[in-house]
């Protein structure tokens, strides 16, 4: 029996923020509009983030006025804070994710201020994405290692994602930042999550620095998780996690479940279109 895995495609947002080269803001325009033909229910298009600290992602709101939209799919932006926030709705984002670390270091380095203070800064934020009636989904990055504090305590992680889930994250999901995890450390991680997220509320985001991403989201099937985040051509990292690599490739991971029953709702041919397109953006012509 056939049952349905979700894959939320992250190439606009975690693909090309990590991009050096300006990429031009109708380029982003057309990802998106391409990855509307795969069949995706959700896409990660913008970044509602400092400029200074993430230059590729200031046009957010451009690439948000400048797609096509289609029936059924939610266009999903990061927002890092209350201002992050208020441009994302004016921009017309369908969701918005908050984003946390499980570990101090990365916290510090990515969003400069502690896992709680970081909790603190989203606190406001809650009522606000409530009254205009946007779903909340949630990151905790570094749920097995750290590039600054090395390996991650899967309490820790566990400790996060509940205050997050507890915040009315609909989907907490599970950021192995910089691809360290393996089939192992992953199922530690999840059995400590698991206890207090329900699994349908979990989602898998693996990068795939060490090409192990497939076995990690083989091993979170296991645990009845059935979302998994992804990048088109596997583009993309985070700028503030140095070892990155970037998402596992969503054309991977649709030839991997397919091939073991699952359904994806998703197109190869459309998938391979947009694929060859978003690596065309980003490797040397
Ligand atoms: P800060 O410097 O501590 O904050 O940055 P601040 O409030 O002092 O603001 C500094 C400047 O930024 C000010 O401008 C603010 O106005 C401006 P200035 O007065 O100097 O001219 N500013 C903003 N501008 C536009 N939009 C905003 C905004 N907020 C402040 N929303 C902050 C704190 C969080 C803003 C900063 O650290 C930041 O933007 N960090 C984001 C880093 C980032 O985007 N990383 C990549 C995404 S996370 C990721 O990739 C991991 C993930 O994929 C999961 C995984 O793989 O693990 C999700
Ligand atoms: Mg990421």
């Amino acid at each position: 029996m056939t049952s349905n895995v979700t894959l939320f495609e992250m190439s606009p947002r975690d693909g090309l923020q990590n991009e050096a080269r300006a990429i031009a803001t109708a380029d982003k325009i057309k990802l998106v509009n391409l990855l509307g033909d795969c069949g995706f229910s959700k896409i990660e298009v913008a970044s509602f983030v400092s400029p200074k600290w993430v230059p590729q992602m200031a046009d957010g709101a451009a690439v948000l006025a400048g797609i096509t939209r289609r029936a059924g799919v939610s266009y999903a932006a990061l927002t890092p804070n209350m201002r992050g926030l208020d441009a994302a709705i004016a921009a017309g984002a369908d969701e918005v994710a908050i984003f946390a670390s499980a570990s101090e270091g990365f916290s510090q380095h990515n969003i400069n201020c502690s896992i709680a203070q970081s909790l603190e800064r989203f606190a406001p934020m809650l009522p606000v994405i409530r009254n205009h009636g946007l779903p909340l989904r949630a990151y905790v990055s570094c749920v097995t290692d750290c590039p600054y504090d090395g390996p991650t305590a899967p309490s820790q992680v566990a400790d996060v994602a509940a205050k997050l889930y507890a915040m009315g994250a609909y989907e907490v999901s599970l950021g192995d930042t910089i691809g360290a995890g393996s089939p192992d450390s992953i199922d530690a991680m999840l059995r400590a999550v698991c206890d207090v997220v329900p699994a349908a509320a979990l989602a898998g985001h693996y990068h795939d620095t060490h090409a192990r991403a497939l076995d990690n989201i083989r091993a979170s099937l296991e645990h009845g998780l059935r979302t998994f985040d992804a990048s088109v051509a596997g583009l993309g990292g985070c700028p503030y996690a140095p070892e990155s690599k970037g998402n596992v490739a969503t054309e991977d991971v649709v030839e991997m479940l397919h091939g073991l029953g699952y359904d994806t709702g998703l197109s190869r041919a459309a998938l391979s279109t947009a694929a060859a397109f978003a690596r065309s953006l980003t490797e040397p012509s």
